[in-house]
């Protein structure tokens, strides 16, 4: 039988232990605050804003959206990280991946201040990360890793193959996952565009991690039996619906799943995962700015 880890339901669990973290800041008069930046107007990065921003509301945690046109200057958004870096109610923000061409991310991320960085972008929590200390850990390989804990499925020992390099999920992945400590101790394999035999590096592994951003990239022929497959992807692929598109993962599914012994669907695996470890990280940014202790999950 092959186990299908349940994203929300695990998410469901991470954000009830949240909330007696926020009763406690709310008992010592803190409300956590987190603020989202959107430049320009594109449709995926809006939907992902408004979802963080609901979720605060649920939460009851303090959220402000700031959105600036496509033609913003750079300097308007400089602005408006400067203004965050010394709002006193924002303990934690991000700037939407992507921004438009004429603003280099970069510098963006550098600007932040690392403190707020709840993403784990900034370089110094980048560096943090990578010497094994992190200060935020990126929420979605934060959250694959709290999946994999939730389902009994400790990576120490194993190998795992991650398809994709991103700055946003396969590296730092590739970190946590690596670290001496719970959660990490595994042998990791880190695949590109460049890698020759893909399929080998996924067929010797105990789990495939798939964050490479291609439809149905990972398949059943390119899986062992009784692989653990998580599913990082969320593609937009035009469909004969009502929102003239569907979200399908970088695995597919059907095939992966005869296959696998665990596997994450999509929706429903990482992603509200990704959305929990956000609230999770902006928590932890309340409690250390306002020196009010939490039991963090
Ligand atoms: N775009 C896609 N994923 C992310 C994320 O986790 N953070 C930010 N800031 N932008 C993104």
């Amino acid at each position: 039988m092959t186990e299908i880890i349940d994203g929300n339901a695990v998410a469901e669990s991470v954000r009830n232990d949240l909330s007696a973290c926020v009763d406690s800041l709310g008992d010592a008069g803190v409300v956590p605050g987190l603020a989202t930046v959107l430049v320009g107007e594109d449709p995926a990065s809006e939907t992902y804003v408004s979802m963080k921003q609901r979720d605060c509301e649920e939460m009851g945690l303090n959220g402000v959206h700031v959105e600036l046109e496509a033609e913003a200057s750079p300097q308007e958004l400089y602005d408006t990280i400067e203004d965050l870096n010394a709002d006193p109610e924002v303990h934690g923000y991000l700037v939407q991946d992507p921004v438009p061409d004429h603003i280099d991310y970069r510098e963006v991320l550098r600007r932040i201040d690392p403190a707020k960085d709840v993403d784990g972008f900034h370089p110094e929590n980048v560096g943090r990360l990578v010497a094994g200390n992190p200060r935020f850990k990126p929420c979605t390989p934060h959250g694959v890793q709290k999946l994999l804990a939730a389902s009994e499925i400790d990576p120490e020992g194993k190998d795992v193959t991650i398809v994709g390099r991103s700055s946003i999920v396969g590296k730092p992945l590739a970190n946590l996952l690596l670290q001496k400590a719970e959660g990490g101790n595994a042998t990791v394999t880190v695949c590109h565009s460049r890698t020759e035999d893909i399929d080998e590096k996924t067929r010797g592994a105990d789990i495939v991690i798939a964050a490479v951003g291609a439809p149905e990239f990972v398949d059943g022929s390119m899986l062992s039996e009784g692989t653990v497959v998580i599913d990082v992807g969320v593609n937009r692929v035009e469909a004969d619906t009502e929102k003239g598109y569907e979200l399908v993962g970088d695995v597919a599914y059907e095939g992966a799943a005869e296959k696998a012994s665990a596997i994450t669907p999509v929706p429903g695996g990482v992603g509200p995962m990704t959305r929990a470890m956000l609230l999770y990280n902006t928590v932890r940014a309340a409690s250390q700015q306002e020196d009010v202790a939490v039991d963090l999950p």
